[in-house]
Formats: structure tokens, C-alpha cells, sequence
């Protein structure tokens, strides 16, 4: 853990990115973003009313801060005009009207939820990436990117991966390190979703976890040998999914449906999958749906004493992390770091 986390923080300092972190109401955010500076992984933007913040942290030294306090900012008017013109036409799905009736809609929208406003600062170029969700839900810390910033070109699905880190040495998992996707946003994903979230974990494996990519497409079935067809029809599924992503990302090492042992054990692989390049040595595993994927990372996790980094959020055109409300600075320090990473 310590080494990936330490070269991830290394490579961030050297990058000198910018982050937003909107919970200025958060001790623990407030914290980390004075640490994050100390430490020179980014520059950082909290949001918030500079003197309440100072008057709840007293023993934070926030020099070096950037403190934006939406409520008086001079952008704040173009970041709800940007939002109004993003959103126009869209349809609040609880009463039935537009979103924003108006920019002056939007600027009230903006002040109530400081996640959006700082997804507009991202939209806007000002900061290079998002970190939030100390205090707010899942659902809450993404919505606003997934309404304004949208995916990265060629992907059309956000979703997310841990990066699973070995605490022994594991003749599986040769590099001790490995990610597992998507375990933990899209519930059910299709088989272009799925070939999405294999693209953008081989990305987050390569540029986050800096290890050679090799991705496999999980399933109870190996090349054929399983089907589920009077059930939940999974097997065409993965193997659709594989398809379509081999066509998108041809020089990418990927393949299945494997079952596990098949993708990481290489005399299950020689025998089940024999003509594979990926069987018996993959290190990126993507999981046919959220049970699977959660379940399957919180085994390695506990059964096999493997630690977790994430979930970190891949296919947004600019970068978004969600922290899990029970966080810790040192938890929000690496997030923040992922992030500038990936900006
Ligand atoms: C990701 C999630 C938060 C989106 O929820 P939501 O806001 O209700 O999503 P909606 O369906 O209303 O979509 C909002 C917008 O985001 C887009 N969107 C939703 N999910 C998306 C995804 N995975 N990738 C890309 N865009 C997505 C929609 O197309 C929609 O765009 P539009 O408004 O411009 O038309 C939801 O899928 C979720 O809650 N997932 C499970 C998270 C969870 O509980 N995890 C457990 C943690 S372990």
C-alpha cells in the first residue's frame, strides 16, 4: 500500500495540479487541505465562508489556502450562467418543470450546493479536479458531474475501481497490486457499460496504479464453458462486452469471459483458455455487476489481507473523486492525490 500511495503522492507533487474541495464545513476537509499544501501535492480551493472556517479550525494554519466564499465571488453569477446553459431543457424528474427557469434559478441552485458550484469551476478550467463527499452521499457528490461535466470522449459510462494492494507475496498476483471494477456505482451495467469500465480501469491500473494493464472480463463461465440463458443472461453479456471493447481498444490487453482461476491462475488459464494472452495473469478484473464487484473486493480485502485504495471514479471528462463520509484526513490527502493524477 504504502509504496503505491507513496509514488502516487510523489508524481502528484511533481504536477503541481489544482483541486476544489467544496465541504469548507468539514474539520477533517479543512484539515487535509492544509496538509495537502504543506506537503505540495496540489494547490488547493476550499469552498466556504473564510472567517467561519477559520473561526471552527483555529489550530489549521491555512496559509497557502485559496478560500472561496461563493456567496460573495465575482464568478459566481457566469458559474450559474454556465450551469443554466448546461442544464436548459432538461426536466426536474420530482415536479416536472425545468431544472433552472433562469440563471437567477441557477444561482440559487449554486449556493445551496457548493458540489455543483465547484463542478462549474471545474467546467470552467479554473481547478483541475474535484475531491468531495466527506459529508455528502454517493449519489449527492456525483450528480453534479455527471450532469455538467460529463464523460471523457470514446466513454459514455462514469464509473469506478479499487485499486487492490497485497500485504504478502501472492503467486496470483505477481505485482501485488490489481484492480477490481466496477464495485461501486453502476448497478448493473450492460455490455457496452461494461466495456467502458474496462477501458477506463486499464486507464486508472496504467496512470494510478502504474502497473502494465492486462484486463479480464469476470464471469462463472469461461469461454463458452457456462451459460445462463433461462436466468439473468450474464455470459452473452461479458462475452458481448469483451467483444466490444477488444474493437474499441484493440492494442489494450483484454480478454474473457474467465472465471477467476482461469484470469489469474496461469495452469487454469493454459487449460481453460489456452490461446488467451491475458488468462492465467491478469491484473485489472472487471466484474459483471455491482453485487459481484463489491462482494469480490471486500474477500481480498478481508480474506486475503489485501487493502483497498478507492473507490476511485474514472470516465469523467475532468476529474471527480467521492470520499466515503467516514473518512479520515490521511484518506482525503491520498484522494486528493489520485485526482490531481488524473487531471
Ligand atoms: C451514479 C448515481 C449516483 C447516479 O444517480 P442519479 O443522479 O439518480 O442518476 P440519474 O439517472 O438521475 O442521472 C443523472 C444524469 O447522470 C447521467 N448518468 C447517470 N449515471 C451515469 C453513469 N454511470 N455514467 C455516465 N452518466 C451517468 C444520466 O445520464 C443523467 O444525465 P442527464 O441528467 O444529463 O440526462 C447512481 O447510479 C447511484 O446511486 N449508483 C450507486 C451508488 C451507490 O449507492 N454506491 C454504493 C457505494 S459502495
Amino acid at each position: 500500500m504504502s509504496n503505491v500511495l507513496e509514488n502516487i503522492k510523489m508524481k502528484a507533487a511533481s504536477m503541481n495540479k489544482h483541486v476544489v474541495l467544496p465541504e469548507g464545513e468539514d474539520a477533517r476537509v479543512v484539515k487535509a487541505a492544509a496538509e495537502v499544501v504543506k506537503q505540495g501535492l496540489a494547490k488547493i480551493t476550499l469552498l466556504g465562508n473564510p472567517e467561519e472556517i477559520a473561526k471552527n479550525n483555529p489550530d489549521v494554519d491555512l496559509t497557502g489556502v485559496n478560500v472561496i466564499d461563493p456567496v460573495t465571488y465575482d464568478n459566481t453569477r457566469a458559474y450559474a450562467e454556465l450551469l443554466y446553459k448546461a442544464r436548459e431543457g432538461k426536466i426536474n424528474k420530482k415536479t416536472g418543470l425545468p431544472e433552472y427557469a433562469d440563471v437567477d434559478a441557477a444561482i440559487k441552485g449554486v449556493l445551496k450546493d457548493y458540489t455543483m458550484y465547484a463542478a462549474l469551476m471545474l467546467k470552467a478550467g479554473d481547478v483541475d479536479g474535484l475531491v468531495s463527499g466527506a459529508c455528502h452521499s454517493t449519489a449527492n457528490t456525483l450528480r453534479p458531474g455527471l450532469q455538467v461535466i460529463k464523460t471523457a470522449p470514446g466513454i459514455n459510462t462514469v464509473s469506478s475501481s479499487f485499486i487492490m494492494v497485497a500485504d504478502r507475496e501472492n503467486k496470483y498476483n505477481p505485482d501485488g497490486v490489481a484492480v477490481f471494477a466496477d464495485c461501486a456505482i453502476n448497478i448493473e451495467p450492460d455490455a457496452q457499460q461494461l466495456a467502458d469500465i474496462a477501458i477506463s480501469s486499464a486507464e486508472t491500473a496504467k496512470n494510478i496504479a502504474g502497473i502494465e494493464p492486462r484486463v479480464a472480463m469476470l464471469s462463472f463461465s469461461t469461454k463458452g464453458s457456462g451459460n445462463d440463458d433461462k436466468f439473468f443472461k450474464s455470459v452473452p453479456k461479458m462475452q458481448e462486452a469483451t467483444a466490444i471493447a477488444k474493437a474499441a481498444a484493440p492494442d489494450l490487453k483484454l480478454d474473457g469471459e474467465f472465471q477467476f482461476d482461469a484470469a489469474v491462475a496461469p495452469e487454469v488459464g493454459k487449460l481453460k483458455a489456452p490461446d488467451s494472452s491475458v488468462a492465467g495473469n491478469a491484473n485489472v478484473f472487471v466484474f459483471p455487476n455491482i453485487n459481484a464487484g463489491n462482494i469480490g473486493y471486500k474477500i481480498a480485502q478481508r480474506f486475503g489481507g489485501y487493502m483497498a485504495l478507492g473507490p476511485i471514479c474514472q470516465g469523467f471528462a475532468k476529474p471527480i473523486n467521492d470520499l466515503s463520509r467516514g473518512c479520515n484526513v490521511d484518506d482525503i490527502i491520498a484522494v486528493v492525490a489520485i485526482t490531481a493524477l488524473q487531471a
